[in-house]
């Protein structure tokens, strides 16, 4: 007998909220657990090695907390983790259960949204050191071209709660002129960092107004809706109280005050040890 459990999303700290604020809009009868590895964030210019490590971790300690799905709403550990843990570790653990990334979902949508057929991504380190998204634009539209800038800064930025600061400014303006000096035809430009959502404002201050700017928040909802239609069985081993919970690996006052901002309501996380 199947118990249904929540749907976890996990990211290395806050970013992965930017999902969860799309995804409980658009499911808000479904139990969410979010797990923020804070303690161990930035995971962007980490070793292929240390993230898939870190990443497998949190995918058993969600496992054991009963949820049947889980949505890695992290690009770098989508890059780096994700097709080992759904090739080699979910077999071994579950094969029933899943594990979904933020990438696959953010490159279906750019053959409609591109007219000059000119894309830029944004990304840690390790999201664009990997080629995660020119390789599956090059599967899906081969005609797209694709320029990339990798913005290591950012995320710490945003984990230090300096994302609205001057410094936000000086490092945010420093990576969009590097893109546009290399790609001045680009008119959609990927946040391919679930964090980057979160200096949005000050992002918009340094792209031209032509360009369309995607943040991966509505896009990984409703490609989750897409595939709970196509996947009833799972869709039914989802619990549905409505209840959100909220896990951190570092202190969870910090936590709190951030995560409360950006979401708008009070949050009382729980502390989680990632390596048990
Ligand atoms: N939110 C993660 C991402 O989407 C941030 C990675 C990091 O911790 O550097 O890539």
């Amino acid at each position: 007998m199947i118990h249904p459990g929540p749907v976890a999303v996990f990211d290395s700290g806050y970013g992965g909220l930017t999902i969860l604020k799309d995804l409980m809009k658009a499911f808000p009868d479904f139990d969410f657990i979010y797990f923020g590895d804070n303690a161990r964030a930035p995971y962007g210019n980490r070793s292929f090695e240390v993230v898939y490590e870190y990443t497998r971790e949190a995918v058993h300690t969600l496992f054991n907390m009963n949820a049947h799905l889980i949505i890695l709403a992290c690009n770098t550990a989508s890059a780096k983790a994700l097709r080992t843990i759904q090739q080699v570790d979910l077999p071994r653990i579950d094969p029933s259960r899943r594990v979904l990334g933020v990438i696959r979902p953010s490159v279906e949508q750019l053959g409609a949204l591109t007219k000059t057929g000119h894309v830029a991504i944004l990304g840690t380190s390790g999201t664009i050191a990997s080629n995660s998204y020119p390789i599956e634009i090059n599967k899906l539209f081969p005609h797209i071209k694709v320029e990339q800038e990798a913005c290591p800064m950012w995320v710490s930025l945003v984990e230090n709660n300096e994302y609205q600061s001057e410094g936000a400014h000086f490092f945010v303006k420093k990576n969009l002129e590097n893109l546009f000096n290399k790609a001045p035809k680009t008119d959609t430009l990927i946040l391919g960092c679930t964090h980057y959502p979160l200096l949005m404002p000050v992002i918009k201050q340094h792209v031209p107004e032509s360009v369309r700017i995607i943040s991966q928040g509505p896009i990984v909802a409703d490609s989750l809706k897409d595939y709970l239609d196509r996947h009833p069985e799972m869709a039914a081993k989802i619990s549905r109280s409505g209840t959100r919970t909220f896990y951190t690996s570092e202190y969870p006052s910090r936590f709190n005050e951030t995560a409360s901002i950006f979401l708008g309501n009070d949050i009382d996380a729980i502390h989680l040890d990632a390596n048990l």
